[in-house]
């Protein structure tokens, strides 16, 4: 149902390749279209992709530049091409030019009613900074008296993050070879699937989502419980029995 990608490794295929990281970030670009393309054609609910983090203002200006051109220009693109794509923004305004906040907040407005995928974009994320804004905004709630702190679910705090209704991350997976989650959605990802690849993002395309998604298919999720296998096929019959 929710794939989200860490599209990591532009920089380098770029400098492996002589080209600037520049150029790295465009080829993504195309790496990116190519894979919500497939995310549709295959129906899947959700994807999720981590554009620039809170953290990524430490990269060089050049790169800035043009990850503050291309992203906004991305997400146009997909919207004019009329795909049946539901745009939503996950990241906080501060520090991104007004253009940008401004194309981010138009995709969403002008695709709030396509039903096919819901494509988050990350851009100017960062996940402890999410859960510490929902933290303060249900302070703020308590203070005023409208929340009960002693009885505060996890639905309720769900409902204070960037994108309320993103349901929970399935299958995280992150490319250019590193394996960490860098600050990428701590608070739906924790039961997530995680898949690390070595092929930097502009090599990706939709089969790398799709032979991601059959790896997926193979796994066995317990959510703490102990995986059972199909009731017919248990030696005891019909009980199903646990594995270790
Ligand atoms: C996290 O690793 C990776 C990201 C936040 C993704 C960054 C991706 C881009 C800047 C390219 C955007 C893609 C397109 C197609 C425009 P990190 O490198 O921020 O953190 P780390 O130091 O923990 O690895």
């Amino acid at each position: 149902r929710h794939v989200a990608i860490v599209m990591d490794g532009n920089g380098r295929w770029a400098t492996a390749r002589g080209l600037p990281r520049t150029d790295g970030h465009r080829r993504g670009v195309e790496a990116l279209v190519d894979v919500v393309h497939g995310a549709l054609e295959i129906g899947l609910e959700h994807l999720t992709l981590y554009a620039f983090s809170t953290e990524n203002w430490k990269r060089p200006a050049d790169e800035l530049q043009t990850l503050m051109y291309e992203i906004p220009q991305v997400v146009h693109r997909l919207v004019t091409e009329k795909v049946d794509v539901r745009v939503r923004w996950a990241g906080t305004p501060s520090r991104l030019p007004a253009d940008v906040v401004e194309r981010l907040l138009d995709a969403e407005r002008e695709t709030r009613d396509h039903t096919g995928l819901t494509l988050t974009m990350c851009v100017n994320y960062g996940g402890r900074a999410e859960i510490t804004a929902a933290a303060a905004k249900l302070a703020q709630e308590a203070v005023a008296g409208r929340v009960d702190p002693g009885s505060l679910s996890e639905h309720a705090f769900a409902r204070c993050l960037h994108v309320p209704e993103l349901p929970d991350v399935d299958l995280l997976v992150r490319t250019g070879g590193d394996q960490r989650t860098s600050n990428f959605l701590p608070w739906q990802a924790t039961y997530a699937e995680l898949l690390f690849l070595d092929t930097p993002w502009p090599a990706v395309d939709r089969r790398t989502l799709w032979d991601a998604m059959e790896q997926y298919a193979r796994r066995t999720r317990r959510y703490g419980s102990v995986a059972r296998i199909p009731a017919q096929a248990s030696p005891l019959s019909g009980r199903g029995a646990p594995t270790t």
